[in-house]
C-alpha cells in the first residue's frame, strides 16, 4: 500500500497473537471484519508475536505458528496489497513504545485489567511482568499508527479503554500526539462463546476439544461439534434469556448467513434443535471451505509469504517511525 495516496482515509489498526489455528470466535469477532474494511479505510494488521510470549511458548512452534497465521490471514481475504500486513517483532517501535507508555500507565489500571486476572490463575507458575504490561504494548501497537478505529471482539474491549487513557494522559503530560481511537466490535458475534459452555467465550485454550471450532477444522469434524453443543430444554429455536445455547448458534448462523435472528426463527419454527444444529454446522463449514483452500494453497509458496511480510513491515516501520519520533521529542530525549 502507498504511504501518501491514502492519507485522507481513517485509519484501523488490529493485531491477532499466533498462539495456533484462529478459531470461529476470532474470524467473526475480528478477522472478517478485518478484511471487509479494507477498501473504505488504510488497513494494518499485526501478527502479535511480542504479544504471544507472554505465555510459554515453543520456540519452533511459535515461528511456524507465526507464519501460518500471516498465511491464514492472507486466506481469511487481507490483501497485502490493500493494507500493511506485518509481523510486530519486525517492527522495532512497537518495543520501544511501549517503554514510553510504560512511564505514563499506572500500576493500579493494570492491576484491574481482567485478563491479566484470568491468565494470572490459569498460569499461576509464570506470572511474569509482560502479561501485566501487556495492554501497554497493546496501546502502542495502536497509537504508533495514530489509528481511529480498532476491530476487535468484546474480550479486548477493556485493553482499548486503556489504550485511550494512556494517550490522553500523555497527550495531557506532553502535549498533543496520539490520536484517541474508538473500539470497531460488530453487533452480532462479538463474544462468540464455548459450544461446551455458553456462558464462556470460545476459546482456543479450553480444554474440551468439542468447545471451540478452528477455521481450519474439517466439514465433518465442524457439523460434529455443532451437533454436541449443549443448548437447553425447551426445544424451540428463538432468541431469549436464559437460552445462551441457542442465542451463540444463532449469533454464529446469523454471521455467516447474513440472516436475521426473526429470519432464523421464521426458517426453524416447529423444527427440533436437531436440525438448526446440523445447518449451523453446515453453513459455518461451507463459510469457511474457501480459507481451507486458499490457506493450503498460500503454504506452498513459503517464499511470496516472506515477500508479503516483509515488504509490510517495511511499510509499517515507515508510518511508526513518525510517531516514535515525535514521541522521544516530546519526553526530552536528544536526537540521534
Ligand atoms: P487475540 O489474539 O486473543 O484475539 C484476536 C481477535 O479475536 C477476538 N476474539 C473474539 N471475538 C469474538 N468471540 C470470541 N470468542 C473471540 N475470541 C477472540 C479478539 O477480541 C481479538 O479482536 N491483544 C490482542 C491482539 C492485539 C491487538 C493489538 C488487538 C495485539 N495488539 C492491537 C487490537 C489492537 C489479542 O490477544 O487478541
Amino acid at each position: 500500500m502507498s504511504d501518501t495516496n491514502s492519507t485522507e482515509k481513517k485509519i484501523i489498526l488490529s493485531g491477532i497473537q499466533p498462539t495456533g489455528t484462529f478459531t470461529l470466535g476470532n474470524y467473526i469477532g475480528a478477522i472478517r471484519n478485518w478484511g471487509k474494511l479494507q477498501d473504505e479505510y488504510r488497513c494494518i494488521y499485526c501478527i502479535a508475536d511480542l504479544h504471544a510470549i507472554t505465555v510459554k511458548q515453543e520456540p519452533a512452534k511459535l515461528r511456524q505458528h507465526t507464519v501460518e497465521a500471516y498465511a491464514l490471514l492472507m486466506a481469511c481475504g487481507i490483501d497485502p496489497k490493500k493494507s500493511v500486513a506485518f509481523i510486530q517483532s519486525h517492527n522495532s517501535c512497537h518495543a520501544e513504545m511501549n517503554w514510553i507508555l510504560s512511564c505514563s500507565t499506572q500500576f493500579g489500571e493494570l492491576s484491574r485489567m481482567t485478563q491479566f486476572k484470568a491468565k494470572s490463575e490459569k498460569h499461576p507458575d509464570d506470572i511474569n511482568a509482560g502479561l501485566f504490561t501487556y495492554p501497554v504494548l497493546m496501546a502502542g501497537d495502536i497509537l504508533l499508527y495514530q489509528a481511529d478505529l480498532v476491530p476487535i471482539g468484546e474480550d479486548q474491549r477493556q485493553h482499548l479503554e486503556l489504550a485511550r487513557n494512556v494517550a490522553q494522559r500523555f497527550n495531557q503530560k506532553y502535549g498533543e500526539l496520539f490520536k484517541i481511537p474508538e473500539a470497531y466490535i460488530p453487533e452480532v458475534g462479538a463474544r462468540v462463546k464455548s459450544l461446551q459452555d455458553p456462558t464462556k467465550k470460545m476459546s482456543k485454550s479450553d480444554e474440551n476439544a468439542n468447545a471451540c471450532i478452528f477455521i481450519l477444522d474439517d466439514k465433518d469434524t465442524i457439523v460434529r461439534k455443532f451437533k454436541k453443543a449443549v443448548t437447553d430444554s425447551e426445544s424451540c429455536v428463538r432468541f431469549g434469556e436464559g437460552k445462551d445455547g441457542i442465542n451463540n448458534l444463532m449469533a454464529i448462523y446469523s454471521s455467516v448467513t447474513g440472516k436475521s435472528y426473526d429470519d432464523i426463527e421464521r426458517e426453524f419454527d416447529g423444527r427440533g434443535y436437531g436440525d438448526f444444529k446440523l445447518a449451523v454446522g453446515e453453513a459455518v463449514a461451507d463459510h469457511l471451505e474457501p480459507v481451507r483452500t486458499e490457506f493450503a494453497r498460500l503454504m506452498n509458496d513459503k517464499a511470496y509469504i516472506r515477500e508479503c511480510y516483509t515488504a509490510g513491515a517495511e511499510a509499517a516501520e515507515r508510518i511508526a517511525r513518525r510517531t516514535m519520533t515525535k514521541a522521544y521529542r516530546k519526553v526530552g530525549f536528544v536526537d540521534a
